[in-house]
């Protein structure tokens, strides 16, 4: 083993992840040589503002110039850790076209271009990976592309935005409102100034996106899941979730059988005892199943300075393994299935519906022959005691499709005893 092969790289971004990355890079200096073959030197650092104070980073690394990097013929290796689709995806791509290998955290560019640039990675022999770009330290980038590729997925669960696990986990065990647990998870540091991506659910239907297209061997991007946040969710909710036995998560789910592909990520009421239950705070938890592996669930931190660093860090000793070896690109798109991602005409799935009637004689059988009428049928019903003339009325339904579900929600809002169609939720 040649100790002295050195493998410059090039980092893309040094705030949260990219300072990270920097410091232990420098901490798994030793440990590289032995575990690649080569050492790592970070030659240059692109940043935006060169004024800015960056503690413990020699000032001679940094640059604002793209052109620097992507001309230094030395660098064979870009860490991209800016975020964002552009400049990330002209840069990404300009690198690769150069032959360089790409590392990248940015779950953005590749839920939206993922299949573009791993093909043009494979054209020119280049590695292109992005393990922090799901659920952080998690490896489940790996677990779906290698040792699970001959598990036959048929499913793939995941709790992978922290932000809004935290939220739900603080309204389910303290009995928050969701804007008093909003307010503690920005306090924390948690949610950022707009929470939007994270509690509208577009950061976990990235991430969905992106591990169904490499679990089910079919491209699926961000454009074509359906994402329906936490901002709805009352602690009533989750109280009465409770009473029949589930807790209320935030989740990434996608689905395949034989005419297509579900991926959705929506509040859901899962079942106490499913493993992904147990999940609380800011952790993530991604749960698999497939008729060859069965059941399978990984967990760990999914954001965060160094968690985030440790799965860049992972995909960079790889990169430099290929490398030494002159094996780079692999690995590169495994979609090469064109499975149909299916719409609500053509989707099942249980819900927890709760509404406000007016208290009259008869107002339940006519609900509930409006959800018969449309082949909804009832597995629970439950009917709190009426105040001031309101029933609350909680029912779960059995595995309906969901636009004949839809359908009978409008009839009964526009039902005379209706006051109110307070939640309608998804059960697992
Ligand atoms: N934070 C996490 O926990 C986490 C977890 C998983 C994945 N990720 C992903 O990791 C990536 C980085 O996130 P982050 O939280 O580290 O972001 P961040 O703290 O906002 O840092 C972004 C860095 O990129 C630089 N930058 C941004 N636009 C640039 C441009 N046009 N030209 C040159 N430099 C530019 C910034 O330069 P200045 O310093 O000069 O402003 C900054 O150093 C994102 O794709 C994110 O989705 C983050």
């Amino acid at each position: 083993m040649d100790k002295r092969k050195v493998i410059k790289a090039a980092l893309l971004g040094l705030g949260t992840v990219g300072g990270g990355v920097y410091k232990l890079a420098a901490r798994l200096k030793d440990e590289m040589v032995y575990k690649t073959g080569a050492e790592l030197e970070i030659s240059k650092i692109l940043v935006r503002s060169l004024g800015k104070k960056r503690e413990g980073v020699d000032p001679a690394l940094l640059t604002d110039s793209w052109r620097e990097i992507l001309e230094d013929p030395e660098i064979s290796l870009v860490i991209e850790l800016m975020g964002g689709i552009e400049p990330a995806r002209t840069y990404v791509t300009e690198a690769l076209k150069a032959g360089k290998n790409v590392v990248t955290a940015n779950k953005d560019l590749l839920a939206e271009h993922g299949g573009e640039l791993l093909n043009l990675a494979q054209e020119h022999g280049c590695d292109l990976m992005f393990e922090a770009a799901v659920a952080g330290a998690i490896p489940i980038i790996r677990a779906l592309k290698q040792g699970l590729s001959g598990g036959l997925i048929t499913e793939v669960a995941g709790i992978v935005n922290g932000t809004t696990n935290y939220i739900l986990t603080k309204m389910s065990e303290i009995g928050m409102d969701y804007e008093d647990a909003l307010a503690i998870a920005m306090e924390k540091g948690y949610a950022e100034a707009d929470p939007t991506a994270d509690v509208e659910g577009h950061d976990a239907g990235r991430k969905i996106a992106i591990m169904a297209s490499i679990a089910f061997n079919s491209r699926v991007t961000f454009s074509q899941v359906y994402t329906e946040g936490i901002t709805k969710i009352t602690a009533k909710d989750i109280r009465y979730a409770k009473d029949f036995g589930y807790v209320i998560k935030l989740l990434g789910i996608a689905k395949k059988d034989e005419d297509g592909i579900v991926v959705k990520v929506h509040p859901m009421l899962l079942p106490e005892d499913h493993p992904l239950a147990s999940v609380r705070n800011s952790f993530n938890a991604v749960f698999l199943h497939g008729e060859a592996c069965d059941d399978a669930m990984f967990m760990g931190r999914g954001a965060g300075e160094m968690p985030t660093a440790s799965a860049v860090m992972g995909d960079v000793i790889d990169v430099m393994g290929n490398v030494v070896h002159g094996c780079c690109g692999r690995m590169g798109c495994t979609c090469y299935k064109n499975l149909p991602v299916k719409g609500e005409e053509s989707t099942y799935s249980k819900f927890f519906l709760r509404i406000q009637v007016k208290d009259r004689p008869g107002a339940l059988a006519n609900i509930s022959g409006v959800l018969g009428n449309n082949n909804v049928s009832i597995a629970q019903v439950y009917q709190k005691k009426s105040e001031n003339g309101i029933a609350e009325l909680m029912i779960i339904t059995d595995r309906v499709l969901e636009r004949n579900f839809n359908d009978s929600l409008a009839i009964i809002s526009g039902m005379s005893a209706m006051k109110e169609i307070s939640s309608v939720i998804r059960v697992y």
